[in-house]
């Protein structure tokens, strides 16, 4: 085992993802061999009493009511910022400016000019920084990208994504605050499009390169809900569904499609890959499986298999117990923390970075543009 350093952590936000990146750090050492340890110094978010329940149970050292109090510590190493997507322009300027790492959610911000100005701020300082798009992290998920990055696929022909939830069908269900900022526009930035269509953007770039022009339609079903925060009827600003054509530069054709109102799915990521050699299939309901075809099979063999990524020569799965034993969705958060803090014990950035999170959200402001004008939109 290396000797360790401490990485100081100062979390900010103790929802969804706090609760996901806290464990990360906690478990990351047991099983990852690594040159930095992450110490769980401070937590920040406004209300004390729920704060210092979360501080307990995850055994932060510290708490802060106000991210600049906590940004301006110097037992503070590193920002993670686990707040709605509003609140990471502001922090990650400030924790460029202070000199701290970043690991920002996605998406990296609302809109393509936040992002920019985020990416020119770490740049500029030259701190460290990722963002959590952690599917790219999901064994199976890793080993897709790597067979295609091996050529086995050959040219890439189609790439199709969804990712597809049934959540906010009921009118009833107010906008804003608390759990519901994703249904306001003022703290989104976007619906589907920058929630979840963000994920199936940065895997596909990831996966098959740059995308380079996009034509999209978008819907708001319900076209007003109450706001928690004033108590009135106000128009709903995001995009309930969104479903978009692509091209890649690689002249792969692309259909990707994103909606909270299919009934019946909860957390439906799906993509499917089609090469002239062979074709990849993944789903996040079955995130340690990935399914496989290749035409060089034998014919009377030939058909899809359905891999079990549990295997040690399979991506990340050495770390972890034995093959036939498989991991599941919080293990792609332990294995960005190990990725990223293996590259700062260098002075390296993991990807993605705040540069290459900007590629998705241009692609987002190109998706919702396209869907305002009717017009196809070209990425320069
Ligand atoms: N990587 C993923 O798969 C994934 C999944 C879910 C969410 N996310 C992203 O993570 C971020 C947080 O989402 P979540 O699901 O954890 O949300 P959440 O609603 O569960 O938690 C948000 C947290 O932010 C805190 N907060 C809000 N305003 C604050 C302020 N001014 N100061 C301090 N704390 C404040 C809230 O108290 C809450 O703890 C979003 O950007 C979201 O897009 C990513």
């Amino acid at each position: 085992m290396r000797s360790q350093k401490d990485l100081n952590i100062g979390m900010i936000g103790y929802g969804f993802m706090a609760r996901a990146h806290s464990n990360a750090y906690r478990r990351v050492n047991n099983f990852f061999d690594l040159a930095y340890r992450p110490n769980l110094k401070a937590v920040c978010a406004r209300d004390e009493g729920k704060l210092k329940a979360f501080a307990d149970t995850w055994g932060y050292a510290s708490t802060e009511t106000d991210w600049r109090k906590l940004i301006a510590r110097d037992d503070i190493d590193a920002i993670d910022i686990c707040v709605p997507n509003d609140l990471h322009h502001p922090i990650a300027l400030a924790a460029a400016r202070a000199g701290k790492m970043i690991l920002c959610e996605k998406p990296l911000s609302r809109n393509a000019a936040e992002g920019l100005e985020m990416c020119e701020a770490v740049e500029k300082a030259g701190v460290l920084n990722t963002v959590w798009y952690n599917y790219r992290r999901v064994p199976a998920v890793t080993l897709a990208k790597n067979l295609v990055a091996e050529g086995r696929l050959g040219r890439i022909f189609h790439y199709r994504a969804n990712f597809l939830q049934d959540w906010t069908i009921s009118p009833d269900l107010p906008q804003g605050g608390t759990g519901l900022w994703r249904l306001d526009a003022a703290a989104a930035g976007s619906g589907v499009t920058g929630d979840l269509l963000a994920h199936c953007i940065d895997t596909a770039i990831w996966i098959n390169g740059p995308i380079t022009s996009v034509t999209a339609m978008t819907e708001t079903f319900i076209k007003e809900r109450k706001h928690t925060l004033t108590g009135q009827m106000q128009k709903v600003g995001i995009d309930d569904a969104c479903a978009f054509l692509a091209r890649f530069a690689n002249g792969a054709l692309a259909i990707f499609e994103s909606t909270r109102y299919a009934r019946g799915h909860k957390a439906l990521y799906t993509f499917e890959i089609n090469g002239e050699h062979a074709s990849i299939a993944w789903d996040l309901e079955n995130l340690h499986r990935l399914k496989y075809f290749d035409h060089a099979d034998e014919s009377i063999v030939r058909g899809w298999r359905d891999i079990h990524v549990s295997d040690g020569d399979q991506p990340y799965m050495d770390k972890w117990w034995v093959p036939g034993l498989q991991i599941g969705y919080e293990h792609s958060f332990v294995h960005q923390v190990a990725d990223f803090l293996e590259a700062a014990a260098k002075g390296e950035n993991a990807g993605p970075t705040f540069r290459d999170a900007l590629e998705t959200t241009r692609v987002c402001d190109a998706v919702l543009a396209s869907a305002a004008s009717g017009q196809w939109v070209t990425l320069g």
